[in-house]
């Protein structure tokens, strides 16, 4: 099976985790794509959807789902959303699309946080994947050395690239992550940084795991 092929089999498996009637948590991605068009062929069961970025409220506006601004709601059961590396514990590396702050900040407000993801995702160490930061611009360069002091890793700029909250991303290269709750403390304590897309302080609680076998399902 292709691997969008993979993706979209995990996408639409995450349907049967709605629960109907209320406001889902909705991420970023070419996974999550696959789950909004699912999620449309319920949007008159759910409340609403409040979303962590650009590129996915335009996917949600385009089909009718209903959007409302995350300060507008008080809880929130459910928040589903894809990742770029998963280790057995269920902590995470996301942010590839560069969305990783508003995705943390749904995470954290939701009950259950359900990854879905196609089995390349799945390591044994996070690390392989280039870790993202988001930083404010002129912090950029003084984040960039104490990252390399801190975490021994390789930060590059993604050039070109400025997140939905205006800022800049730093990629970390060549790290062997073997303490990730002890890591996300570290860099988010950086001055600068606004958040690291480590997901280990609040990781997921069932991940979905879809392989050319089928659906593999953690919790
Ligand atoms: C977005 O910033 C990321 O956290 C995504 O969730 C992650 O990159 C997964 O993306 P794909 O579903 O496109 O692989």
């Amino acid at each position: 099976m292709m691997q969008d092929e993979l993706k979209k089999a995990v996408g639409w498996a995450a349907l049967k985790y709605i629960p109907l009637g209320t406001i889902v948590g909705v991420g970023t991605g070419s996974t999550i794509a696959h789950f909004i068009d699912a999620l449309a062929t319920i949007r008159n069961n759910i409340k609403g959807v409040v979303s962590s970025s650009e590129v996915s409220t335009e996917k949600l506006k385009s089909l009718g789902i209903l959007l409302f601004d995350l300060n507008d709601v008080d809880s929130l059961d459910i928040y589903v959303d894809g990742t770029d590396e998963i280790n057995s514990n269920m902590q995470m590396i996301k942010g590839g699309g560069a969305a990783l702050t508003r995705e943390k900040v749904i995470a954290a407000v939701a009950r259950q946080f359900i990854c879905i993801a196609d089995i390349s995702k799945q390591v044994q160490i996070l690390g392989h994947f280039p870790l993202p930061v988001e930083v404010i611009p002129m912090a950029r360069a003084w984040v960039t050395r104490e990252l390399i002091n801190l975490t021994g890793g390789l930060p590059k700029y993604r050039h070109g690239v400025v997140t939905d909250n205006g800022n800049i991303i730093l990629d970390i290269h060549h790290l062997h992550i073997l303490d990730a709750i002890t890591l996300e403390n570290i860099i988010n304590n950086i001055p600068g940084v606004v958040t690291v897309g480590l997901f280990a302080r609040r990781r997921a609680d069932i991940a979905l795991i879809s392989n050319p076998q089928g659906i593999k399902v953690m919790s």
